[in-house]
């Protein structure tokens, strides 16, 4: 521990981060003074109503957006001494998105919307990659199904294939079940929870009580500000996790008497 409070190893730390959006004559402080760290390897949710600044502050996480004021330190860097085409750089090799609408490319097979990412990064086997990302979401044989053929829980286990294609260090997911139904969404987290145990950092803004639970610790907003910060009891989270497993067998085993 140092006496500081914060430590060089922390995979994200924000330091008084504010977040204004002007509109027209009137200001919206969307982040009002935020400071927090995330050691690598930790599961953390963010809760809080709506507007109270949970997709700002993802936005800021993942690099997709600047601070109004304040410092964002990604991985030991200042993100705010790197020019956008290094933030660009970051955001491809080191952070995946998941968000609640999928965000797929609506003509393009599965296949080729997990490879994406590698276009950027300038890989060459862009193939094998993708179908690799694919497995690991259970995926593989929808490999050629464009979004419309395919459900949406497989749409979003996509949109996960292709937020890890490029092994990130950091998992930002804003609401990945919130257009899901429970079972479905349950499948869904069990693949967080596969990635969160292969050791990537897991952020993840949900409205739902027993998926918040599901993460090591629980980060409260309300206007812009971190109301609460604190972790979740084990007995809980371990509750939760059960009661998702059994959802999502519950999910494999009608899908295997349908097939
Ligand atoms: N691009 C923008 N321009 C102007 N105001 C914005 C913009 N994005 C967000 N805001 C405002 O900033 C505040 C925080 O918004 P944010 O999207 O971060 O909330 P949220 O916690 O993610 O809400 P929700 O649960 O509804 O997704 C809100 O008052 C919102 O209206
Ligand atoms: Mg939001």
């Amino acid at each position: 521990m140092t006496t500081s409070g914060s430590s060089a190893e922390a995979l994200i730390r924000l330091r008084e981060v504010h977040k204004v959006y002007h509109m027209g004559s009137t200001d919206v402080h969307a982040l009002a003074g935020v400071s927090m760290e995330i050691m690598p390897g930790e599961f953390v949710s963010i809760t809080g109503a709506s507007g109270s600044g949970k997709s700002t502050m993802m936005g800021i996480l993942g690099c997709l957006d600047r601070p109004t004021k304040g410092d964002y330190y990604f991985d030991g860097q200042p993100a705010g001494a790197l020019s956008d085409r290094q933030l660009a750089h970051t955001r491809n090799q080191s952070i995946g998105f998941v968000f609640q609408t999928f965000n797929l490319l609506p003509r393009t097979s599965a296949r080729d919307n997990v490879a994406v990412p590698l276009f950027y990064a300038r890989k060459v086997r862009t193939h094998h990659d993708a179908l690799e990302a694919l497995e690991m979401v259970g995926l593989a044989d929808r490999a050629h199904h464009a979004p419309s053929e395919l459900s949406g829980g497989e749409r979003q286990r996509v949109a996960i294939a292709r937020a890890i294609v490029n092994h990130p260090k950091l998992l930002l997911a804003d609401e990945p079940t919130g257009n899901l139904d429970t079972h479905t969404g349950a499948q869904i987290m069990m693949i967080f929870h596969q990635l969160h145990q292969r050791g990537v950092t897991v952020v993840l803004v949900t409205h739902e009580p027993d998926i918040a639970t599901q993460a090591q610790r629980i980060i409260q907003m309300r206007d812009g500000k971190i109301i609460h910060d604190g972790p979740v009891e084990p007995d809980r989270r371990a509750q939760a996790m059960e009661s998702t497993r059994v959802l999502a067998q519950q999910k494999r085993n009608r899908e295997s008497v349908g097939t």
